[in-house]
Order: C-alpha cells, then structure tokens, then sequence
C-alpha cells in the first residue's frame, strides 16, 4: 500500500507551536507485510509505526517500508512529523486499526512535541491545533488563492533542536501580548487573501528575532521583497515563506541566481495524509 503524506511550513509568523500549513510537496511510504522489519528501530517511520499498534494494544505487523519524496529534511518544511504521520496512518491502514484523526495527532504530537506539523499533515490545510494532556483541539481554516507562497530553501540545514536552544525560557509579557493578538488575523488574513492584514498579523516576538541571523539570505529576501510581501521562517528554519499577492519566484530565483538554495512556489494542499 502507498501513503501520501504532505510537507508542512509551521508557525506562520507569531503562531509558534500553534498554526501550520500543508503544501504541495510529498513523501510516499510503500510499506506491505513482511516476514521482519526492514527498518533501523531508531528510525521515526517505524517508531511511528509501532506507536500506532501500542496505543491499540496490538503487537505490531511485521512490515516492509520504502520512504521517499521530495520534503527535504532539516529545512523547516515538516519532514519529521511526514516521517511520524506516514508511520502512524500506515499502521492505521495495515492494521486497520480504529484511530481517528484526533488520536492520530495525539500519538504523532507525543512523539514530536508540538502539534504545528503534525496536525496539517494529517488534516490538510491551514490548522490550529493545541494539545493538553489527553485532548487536542484542532481548527482548520480555508486558504485562499490569492496568496502566493514562495520558499527559499538552502542546501544549509538547520536542525530543529538547535533552533529551538537558541530561544529564551522565558518571554517578557508584551511579547506574549505582541504575538497572541495577531493570531485570528493570521487566519483572517490567510482566508481572505489579504496580505495588508498579513503584513501587520504575521509579525513574531517569540522565535524569529532569535532565529533570523541563522537563516540564510532571510535579510536578502527582506531586502528584496520590500512592500510587496512578507517574509516568515518556515518553521525552524532554515527555510524562508514568503507570502504574496504576485508571483515573486521569478524576481527572487533572478536575484538570488548562483547561491546554494532553490526558490519554489507551492500551493496550499488541502489534504492531509492519504492512501494513493
Ligand atoms: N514550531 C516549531 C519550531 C516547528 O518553530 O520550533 C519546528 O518543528
């Protein structure tokens, strides 16, 4: 059987941990039933996988799994909770067991941390999700098609655990303030197509002042982008999203010509893991 998981590009700006959207760029999982497990145990499909079976209190299938797809990995773009998701639904699928999408999250959430991956790749779209100690809650908004989303992605990686050491513990109170107000206009800005709103509502206060001198050509992009959009990291990093009522892929690939990174234009997936 094969499962199509969808990459993701988290936080939108101040929604940090909370907000993520799935694209248009895939992993496949091929996995079909097998005498063993072809999979190193440490590997996240298959950590993933067994998880899946555990919270059903059922032993695991034995499997084979062929993962591949274009989500680049360490990029900022999902490619850990694509890894988690197409393990949990894969187990869902060959074991048939009785998972919702809700528990999915839960058990893909144990396993990453944050739900801001993990809730889009499995529902598709632009999602808000929180999770509490046995209860997620999930919001999904439309998108759009009037925004454009540009990413530059570099070959440079930037793992999420060093991301995430570079922030404080703590965060003064306005800057708390500063990010949870812009939040609903985010999501209105996002299903309007207004990008007005989202220049004003996708500013942040919580990770990318701490992040931004780690992100390659996130100053240039600024730069070059001026009024005519606004320039996010995409998740941890090292990714930048740049959002846009025009196409800007052509201006920036031109700019940028000759450095190690690729420009690409994605649109909104609105869904989320599947069989295909
Ligand atoms: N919200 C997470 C972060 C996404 O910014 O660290 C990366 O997995």
């Amino acid at each position: 059987m094969k499962i199509q998981v969808p990459a993701t590009t988290a936080n939108l700006g101040p929604g940090f941990d909370a907000l993520g959207l799935a694209l248009g760029l895939f992993n496949v999982l091929d996995l079909e039933e097998a005498p063993d497990f072809n999979l190193d145990t440490d590997h996240l499909v298959l950590k993933a996988y067994k998880k899946a079976f555990e919270a059903c209190g059922k032993a695991p299938l034995k499997a084979h799994f062929s993962y591949k797809g274009d989500i680049p990995m360490s990029r900022g773009l999902g490619s850990s909770a694509a890894c988690i998701v197409a393990g949990l639904y894969g187990a869902k699928e060959l074991g048939g067991l009785n998972l919702s999408k809700e528990d999915l999250l839960y058990l893909g959430t144990e396993i990453e941390g944050h739900p801001d991956n993990v809730a889009p790749a499995i529902f598709g779209g632009l999602v808000a999700s929180l999770m509490e100690e046995d209860q997620v809650l999930t919001k999904r908004v439309q998108v759009s098609d009037k925004i454009h989303f540009t990413l530059c992605i570099p070959e440079e990686r930037l793992e999420t655990e060093k991301a995430r050491a570079l922030l404080p513990k703590e965060v003064p109170l306005k800057d708390a303030i500063f990010n949870l107000s812009r939040i609903p206009f985010v999501l209105e800005g996002l299903e309007k197509g207004d990008l007005n709103i989202l220049k004003t509502a996708c500013q942040d206060r919580l990770h990318e002042p701490y992040r931004k001198g780690h992100i390659p050509y996130f100053k240039d992009l600024e730069d070059l982008v001026g009024k005519e959009g606004k320039v996010l990291i995409s998740g941890a990093g090292s990714t930048s999203l740049v959002l846009s009522t025009q196409s800007l892929k052509e201006k920036l690939t031109q700019a940028l010509s000759g450095e190690p990174l690729e420009i690409c234009e994605l649109k909104p997936c609105h869904e989320g893991v599947k069989r295909v």
